[in-house]
This record gives C-alpha cells, structure tokens and sequence, in this order.
C-alpha cells in the first residue's frame, strides 16, 4: 500500500550518469504494484524543493515531468500513492510540500489522529491545500523544525512522529538541508538500501535492488537519517539504535518481465523454480527434514494441540490447503482464520497453540495485527513469508522463507505455489517431530514434492488450450468453480484471480455444498470449472466430484474440468477437459491451480484490462 523511495548520492562520483530523479522513478516503477492512483516526486536543488505530482500512474507522472522537468538533483524522495485519505487526486498526490515551499514529505499509512491535530494546526494559523493526513502530518513536522527542533530535520521528525498515532513510514526532505532525508518508521515499512557514495530508501528492496544488495533493516518506532555516505538511527525516544544488515538475495533481473507481456504471465512461468527453491536445502545427509530457520524449542512444538492458520486473500487458501494436510499428517485440530476476523472475534488461544501467519508481502497489517494478539495470548507464531526483512517474520517467533522470489503482479501466484509448498513442508516436520509418520513415509511425500517442479512445468508447457479459452471467454460474466477437500481452496482462488484482474462475477464453492443452494444458479450456458481429485487414493472423493459433474451438466452448465491425466470417468460429462499429471491428492493444488491462473491471465488480457495493476487493488496492504 503506497511504494515510497528515496535516494541520496554525491554528485562529484565519477562514471555517475544518474541522477536522483532517475533513481527515485526507477524505484517508483519497481514499486508501483504498491499502489497506482497517484505519483510523485520532490527534489532539493539549488537551495529549494521542487515537485511533481500527478493522479495515475507513474507514466503520468512521466509525461508531466517531460513538460515540466525538474532541476538536477543529488537528493529526491517519491511516492506511489493507494490512496486512503482523500481521493486519487492531483492535490492530495505526494510529496506535499509545505513551509512555505521548504519541506517536502511522502507518506505510506494511516494517521489515526489527523483530525485531531489537523484542527490543533489551524488554530496555530496554518491552512491546507489538500484533503489528506500526510499534508498535516508534515505540517506538524515544519512546526517542531521552525520551534521546538532548531532547524533540526531529524529532531522535528522525533517530536512529530511520537505524536502521531496510527501507521506511517514518513520521509521528509527540507531546503535548509540539500544533504540528507530523514525517515520515521512505524507499523509500515522501510527498508534502507547501503550503496557506494549513495544510500536508498525503499518500502521495500525493489525499490533499489537494482543498485545495491546491501540493506539494513528497521524496526518501529524508529528514524533513520541517511546522507550519501552515511546513515543514523535513533528511536522515538532519541537515543542511538542500530540497524539490522542483511544481503538482499533476490536478483534484480528477477523483478524484470523477462520477455513476457507481464508480470503476472511471468511469474506464472516462474512457478517450478519458485517450488524447487521453496524446497532446497531442507534435508539433512541422512534424509532427514531440517529447517534450520525455525527456530522454535522442539519440546513446546511437540506440546502444541492446536494449530491456527491466520493470512489474507490468496495466502488464506493457500492456509486452508496446508489444514488438510497438516491434519491428514500430524492429527493436530487446525483452523484456517482470516487475519482481520482472527482478532476481533476474541479467539481461544494459548501457549499451547501454535500460529501459523502466511503472506508474501510480510506487511499485511490484517495479519501483522492477528499475529501480535496471537503473542499477546502467549502463542507461539511461525511465519511462511517471502520477503527478507518485513515486518511479519520481523515480529514473529520464528520464520519458514518461501523462496519465490519477487512477485510484483498485484494477483498472487507463485508466493501462493510456494506458500502451499512451505506449509507441506512445516506439516512434514512437525509428523516427523512428533512422530505421527515413519521416515519413509514423510520421504515418500518429499520425493513426490520434488517431482512437482517438472510436473507444474508440464501444465504450464501444455496451457494452450487454456489460454484459448480464457481468450475466447472474455465476454463471460459469470464463472463458477468447484472443488472438494483440498480441491475446494483451489476453487476458491481460481474464482478470486477473476474477480482480481478480470472483473467478473466468480465464486467457488465446496463440491458438496453444490446441492444446498448454489445449483440454483446453474442455468444453460453457465461455465463451471470443477476440480476433480485424482480418482487413485481417495476414490470415494473423486467419485461424488463426479456425481456433482453430472449433476450440472444435466442442467445445461458448460463443464471445464481440470482433472488427472487418464482420468477417463469425467471424459463423457466434461466440455472440456484440462489434464493435469498425477500426483498424491493433498498435493494436487500445486497443479491444479496453474490452469486456473492462466486462465484468468488470458481472460483478463483478451478484455484489454492491466493484468499486474487490476483497478482498486494493491499488492501490499499496509492499511488495516
Ligand atoms: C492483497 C493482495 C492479494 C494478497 C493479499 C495478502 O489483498 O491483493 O493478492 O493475497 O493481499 O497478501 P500477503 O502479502 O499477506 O500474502
């Protein structure tokens, strides 16, 4: 929610041909899955701040520049913009520039009390352009710089940050000081990129991998100053605090379309690599399942008696998969919960829960906020992240990494092949832990797991039929989707992906809950996709699919099934059948869903939409 960069360098390093406008609206590009209703930027040039901001995209952004270019700068912060407070408006667009033109600020967040301090500001004399909370928020920063902080940037950014209240990642940048931004952190993210004479800001690493893999993490509660050859942080309170370094390990050519006609095709096409390296280095030379980075003391994961899955959109089906098959392996009672219902519906949790937080982003504040009551109740929290240096493993009490790299598509889809892949593999380690499965029988999984790369490639390689029809259907209205056991969370995210980035009616539902309501909308013509099991293993399973199969196709659905290969018993219901390679049942999201995917990708290009940036979304919701 909102992508902010900022950037310091010296003018005088030789071979330096950027200069910060060009770094800053790189980093705006990278991070503009954040959100895109408005962009800006602001730099301190020749003794004063100069900006510019637009409502759209930061291609709007571009064009405005192209009229009206900016001075040369060593120093310049930006801003993509979701907007919150006030509407995607040139006016309420970031930076907001305020002290008679001085100070410039951006802002990611909420600040929950901009009402209250908005009106303490107007009875003091300052008025306000526009409409938004980050507009007073700086304007209680160039209050504290001109009184009570003596011109100093950093201290003005102290004393104002320990007055707000909400969420806020806040860079200021003022003329006085042409050398340095300074940056309040608190419950939205920042990261600080280290370079060579230059030092970055970023919501997250994308906003500079391309520049630097060196970068330090902080925490709330906090402020950095960075000039180009330093940085210093202090809490809220003032006193000295270091940072976290770490080594970025995503590569910058990973957060590049590589050939496709998107991000979302792109990192469709990633997914067996993003399930192989989920995967690496998880056993030991004895076969034994090791992951080094849980660091949770054996015994208490033994006394665990319930587990609790909290996460958003994708990454909760991506929970709902990994309770069956947690249940189905450990016996361990598991619950699959909404972050944002988790905690306000007062749940039973203690010490002996375990809780399970998934996201790709790390920065959800719906399950940043879940996993904090969940601690707060005395829980213990594993997080299944993707991003090094967020706030979810940040605040968690260990972290399983999920290895897929950068997603930048707004619509998951390989975090959520890889979050599945990560859960298999906390399942498999908690059986093996507490001894509800042999050695050979948690092997046994794990070869099939391994296999799963080059089957996913199998369905990716073979997509074209799919994608004709995603093409072909890009009139439809309505998609339903079914699916039982773990086929049902494929359902499910099969239906969100077109609600996401193809804008039409869709829903999934469990198979068996067909015949209680939902056939009533089945009408002729009506397309069905129906996740059939594999009719080896759970037979009875696979035969009730069918029966449900049956039962639409007699009132008139058009039936796309996505089966097993071989699978000949849906052959005579089915208009169309979608062959997937075989594989254990509660392993078959992993395929299943990859249709699903390129089917909605294909729907939502034929209709013209912007696939990576669907209307109204973000990638990252740093709001709760
Ligand atoms: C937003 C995104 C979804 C994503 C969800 C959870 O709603 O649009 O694509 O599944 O957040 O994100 P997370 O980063 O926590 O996995």
């Amino acid at each position: 929610m909102c992508g902010i960069v900022g950037y310091v360098g010296l003018r005088e390093t030789p071979g330096r041909e950027l200069y910060a406008l060009d770094y800053v609206l790189e980093g705006l590009r990278r991070l503009e899955y954040r959100g895109y209703d408005s962009a800006g930027v602001a730099v301190v040039a020749d003794g004063a701040v100069d900006c510019r901001k637009k409502a759209g995209k930061v291609s709007s952004l571009d064009a405005e520049l192209a009229a009206n270019p900016l001075p040369d700068a060593v120093l310049g912060i930006g801003h993509t913009r979701w907007a919150t407070h006030g509407g995607p408006t040139d006016v309420n667009a970031h930076p907001h520039v305020i002290d008679h033109g001085r100070l410039a600020v951006v802002h990611n967040g909420i600040i929950e009390n901009f009402a209250e301090l908005k009106n303490e500001l107007t009875g003091k004399g300052y008025t306000f352009e526009s409409e938004t909370d980050t507009e007073v928020a700086g304007t209680l920063v160039a209050d504290y710089y001109n009184k009570d902080a003596g011109r100093d940037l950093t201290e003005a950014v102290r004393l104002a940050s320990q007055r707000l209240e909400g969420a806020f990642t806040l860079l200021a940048i003022h003329a006085d000081h042409p050398d340095r931004i300074v940056a309040a952190r608190y419950n939205s993210p920042l990261v600080i990129g280290l370079g060579k004479d230059e030092n970055f800001l970023g919501s997250d690493v994308s906003g500079f991998i391309q520049h630097t893999k060196q970068a330090v993490e902080m925490d709330n509660n906090q402020i950095v100053t960075i000039t180009a050859t330093d940085y210093s942080i202090i809490d809220f309170d003032g006193n000295p605090v270091s940072g976290k370094p770490f080594e970025v390990t995503w590569d910058a050519a990973a957060a590049e379309k590589g050939g496709f006609n998107s991000f979302m095709e792109k990192e469709i096409h990633d997914q067996p690599s993003a399930v192989h390296d989920t995967l690496l280095g998880r056993l030991d030379e004895t076969g034994h399942l090791t992951l080094d980075e849980l660091r949770i003391d054996e015994s208490l994961l033994r006394s665990v008696d319930k587990i609790v899955v909290i996460a958003c959109g994708t990454a909760a089906y991506a929970g709902h998969v990994a309770r069956y098959a947690i249940e189905h392996w450990c016996r361990i009672p598991t619950e699959v919960e909404l972050a944002h219902e988790f905690r306000y519906r007062d749940p039973i949790v203690n010490e002996k829960t375990l809780v399970v937080a998934l996201s790709q982003s790390g920065e959800t504040m719906d399950t940043l906020m879940a996993i904090r009551h969940a601690r707060e109740q005395g829980a213990k929290v594993i997080a299944i992240c993707n991003t090094n240096g967020s706030s979810i493993p940040r605040e968690s009490d260990a972290n399983l990494y999920t290895h897929a790299g950068p997603e930048i598509a707004v619509a998951s889809t390989k975090a959520f092949l890889a979050q599945i892949t990560a859960a298999y593999l906390l399942g498999l380690y908690l059986a093996q832990l507490r001894g509800n499965m042999f050695a050979d029988e948690i092997g046994e999984v794990l070869s099939e797991l391994q296999a799963m790369p080059e089957k996913i490639q199998t369905v990716i390689d073979g997509a074209d039929e799919i994608k004709a029809m995603g093409t072909e259907m890009g009139d439809t209205e309505s998609v339903l989707f079914l699916g039982r056991h773990v086929g049902f969370p494929v359902a499910l995210e099969g239906a969100l992906k077109l609600k996401e980035i193809a804008y039409i009616h869709a829903e999934g539902f469990a198979a068996g809950e067909l015949k209680h309501g939902p056939i009533a909308l089945i009408e002729p013509g009506q397309k069905v996709f129906v996740v059939v099991p594999s009719p080896r293993g759970r037979n009875a399973l696979h035969s009730k699919v069918v029966s449900n199969i049956q039962e639409i196709r007699a009132r008139g659905a058009e039936t796309i099934v996505i089966a097993e290969e071989g699978d000949e018993a849906v052959a005579p219901y089915a208009n169309h059948v979608i062959s997937v390679p075989a594989s254990p049942t509660l392993l078959q999201p992993l395929l299943a869903t990859v249709p699903l995917q390129i089917f909605a990708c294909a729907m939502a290009e034929a209709k013209g939409y912007d696939v990576d940036q669907p209307r109204n979304l973000a990638k990252s919701v740093t709001v709760e």
